[in-house]
This record gives structure tokens, C-alpha cells and sequence, in this order.
């Protein structure tokens, strides 16, 4: 009897000690969720906003929180959206580019920063014709729910190329904060290239080898036409963005370095911004397996990047590396200049 006893004691301190262990994990990951959205006075007496940090007690800031993702499905109400300030801002900074420098890992990064939120797909608003004789509200509309001391940030890589967008993005804001991830040329043409191959490869298509594209078999110069390389060159590109803008709205974001030491890239980032510095190493962890940083939200939550990102690049013939590095080298010379951001690529 006193044996059944004791188990039974001891099974029901068994379920307590469980229970009071769940509930202290949970309040944690509550508090770093919390933190994750707390909107912040430094950001919100430079952007401007209705509310002060004191006027978001924790608890109605888990409210708003679980409204927003609500939203986001397509569960809350109009009403209910404009009740709690719920707005759709126009981005006050945009990833411009460069295409494979990093721009989803730069946007997911930033999205850590309790002051920014980020429109999680490409707009291509000002680089299509279809979508920019769509107007500015139908861009606008499509920009995440935030509040209105947030800022909104969103990336579409093909902007930096493509002609007609500096001028069509100076006109929605001559002001605005322009962010350029850029890699070492050669590394980010050969990434371009591996992206289009997995394409094909995935129709069961044939394509050509890197080096058959980036070298002119008649000249046995490098090939200007193929794309990859063009994009690549590019002080060409920020030239024509500089008729528009000047360069100190501006940010060139070194893409190798956020690959192995992504913070201090993201604190130049959060300045540029003036943001206050929020995103800390606790943010940031080196995941072994991908080879990439991953991104953690709070103990609960944690996400690293799509496959997608980080493929293996083929090999390429070394004596084609070695022209393509020295092509690019006064261009890069000219890019280091304008922006006063050296990189000391080959
Ligand atoms: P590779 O696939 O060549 O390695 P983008 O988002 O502009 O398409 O850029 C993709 C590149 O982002 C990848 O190129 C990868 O190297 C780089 N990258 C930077 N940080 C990363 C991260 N934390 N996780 C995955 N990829 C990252």
C-alpha cells in the first residue's frame, strides 16, 4: 500500500515538474517573440509613427502580432486592421541587387530587425511594364502589414539592371535608400550561370558550359553579350542609377563577407538605415550542415535559407577565371571609387 503510494507521489510530481519546465520554456520563447516585434522609439522618431514603445504594453503587442500573421492569411477583417494601425507602407529602402549577391539572405537578415519588415516576394514592379502601368497603389497593396513605425523593405534583384527603373523608382521617392549586395564578379557570374543551368537541367534541357558562354570562341575574349557577365560589370550599372540618385543613398553591401561573417555586414546595413543596432550574434548561427549562417528568431523559432541557395558551382577551367578576373579588374578599380567601398577582389 505504501509502495502504491509512493509511486503515485512520485508520478504526479513527475507531471508537475513537466508541466512547470513546459510552461517556463514557453514564457521564454514568448518573450523573445515579443522582442522581435517591439517597435522601437529610436526607429520611430526617425521614420515618424503614432505610438511610443509605452502605448505597446507587451501584452497588446502579442495581440497585434498573432493580427498580423492572422492577416496575413486572410483571417482579420478590414476593420479590424484599420482599428489597430495596421498599414501597407510604401519600402523606404529596396534591394536593388545584384542578382546571386545575397539579396534573399540580406532581406531575411534584416527582416530579424524589430523595425523592419520585409515583402517576402519579389515585386518586380518597376522592371515590368505589365505591373508599373498597374500604379503605385496596386504596388502598395502589395507590401506586407506593419505598423506605422516600421519600415518596409522589399528586393527584386533584376532592378539594378534593368533601364527604365532608376527613373521610375526616383519618381515614387527621390529620398529613398538604396541597398546594392554585391560579390566577386567572377564567383557571381558563375553563379548566375549554375542557377540557370539547374533550370534547364530541370526541363531535361542541354546547355552549354560556362566557359563556352563567358568566352567569345572567334576572339577568345571574354563574351560582353552573355548576360552574366554584363551584369557583372558593375560600376556599367550603377552609372545610370547615379543620373538619379546620389551615392550617398547608397549602400554596397559586401556579399562574400555576409556568407562568413554576416553581422558586422548587417550592422553598416542597420546604420545606413539608422536603425538602431537590434540584430546580434544570438540572431546569426553558423549551421554546419548547409555551410551557411541560419537565422534565429528566438529559441523556439530558427530558419536557414532554401536550397536553392548555396548550390555547388561546376568547376571552371582556371585559365577562364583568370581572364574573366582580369576583365573585371578596372571595372571593379572604377566601382571601388565611386562608392568608396573597397573589396580587394582579384
Ligand atoms: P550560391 O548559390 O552561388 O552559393 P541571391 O539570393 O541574390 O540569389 O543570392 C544567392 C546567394 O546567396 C547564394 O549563392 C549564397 O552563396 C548566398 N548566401 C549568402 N548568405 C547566405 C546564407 N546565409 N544562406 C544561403 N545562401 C547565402
Amino acid at each position: 500500500m505504501l509502495f502504491k503510494q509512493q509511486v503515485w507521489l512520485r508520478q504526479k510530481l513527475l507531471v508537475l515538474g513537466s508541466l512547470a519546465v513546459g510552461s517556463l520554456l514557453y514564457l521564454v520563447a514568448r518573450v523573445g517573440s515579443l522582442d522581435r516585434l517591439q517597435p522601437i522609439c529610436p526607429v520611430e522618431s526617425r521614420f515618424g509613427g503614432a505610438h511610443s514603445q509605452a502605448e505597446f504594453p507587451l501584452r497588446a503587442l502579442q495581440f497585434k502580432r498573432g493580427l498580423l500573421h492572422e492577416f496575413r492569411k486572410g483571417n482579420t477583417s478590414k476593420e479590424q486592421v484599420r482599428l489597430h494601425d495596421l498599414v501597407q507602407q510604401l519600402p523606404k529602402a529596396i534591394i536593388i541587387g545584384v542578382r546571386k549577391g545575397g539579396t534573399r539572405a540580406l532581406l531575411e537578415m534584416l527582416n530579424l530587425h524589430p523595425a523592419v519588415v520585409k515583402a517576402s516576394q519579389e515585386i518586380h514592379f518597376f522592371d515590368n511594364d505589365e505591373n508599373y502601368a498597374k500604379g503605385i497603389e496596386w504596388y502598395r497593396k502589395k507590401m506586407p502589414f506593419s505598423y506605422p513605425q516600421q519600415i518596409t523593405i522589399e528586393k527584386s534583384p533584376a532592378y539594378f539592371i534593368t533601364e527604365e527603373v532608376p527613373e521610375r523608382i526616383y519618381k515614387m521617392n527621390s529620398s529613398i535608400k538604396l541597398l546594392i549586395i554585391v560579390r566577386e564578379p567572377t564567383t557571381r557570374a558563375i553563379s548566375d550561370y549554375t542557377q540557370v543551368l539547374e533550370g534547364k537541367e530541370r526541363k531535361n534541357k542541354t546547355y552549354y558550359k560556362f566557359e563556352k558562354l563567358a568566352i567569345d570562341p572567334n576572339t577568345c575574349e571574354v563574351n560582353t553579350k552573355y548576360k552574366a557577365v554584363r551584369t557583372s560589370i558593375y560600376t556599367k550599372h550603377l552609372e545610370r542609377w547615379l543620373k538619379y540618385f546620389p551615392i550617398e543613398q547608397f549602400h554596397v553591401v559586401d556579399g562574400d563577407r555576409l556568407i562568413t561573417e554576416p553581422l558586422p555586414e548587417l550592422q553598416l546595413v542597420e546604420k545606413f538605415l539608422n536603425l538602431p543596432p537590434r540584430i546580434s550574434q544570438y540572431n546569426l548561427y553558423f549551421n554546419a550542415t548547409r555551410g551557411f549562417y541560419c537565422l534565429r528568431f528566438n529559441i523556439i523559432f530558427n530558419k536557414c535559407l532554401a536550397g536553392s541557395k548555396g548550390r555547388i558551382h561546376p568547376e571552371v577551367d582556371p585559365s577562364v577565371i583568370t581572364k574573366l578576373r582580369k576583365f573585371f579588374h578596372p571595372f571593379n578599380q572604377k566601382f571601388y571609387q565611386i562608392t568608396g567601398r573597397t573589396l580587394n577582389w582579384p
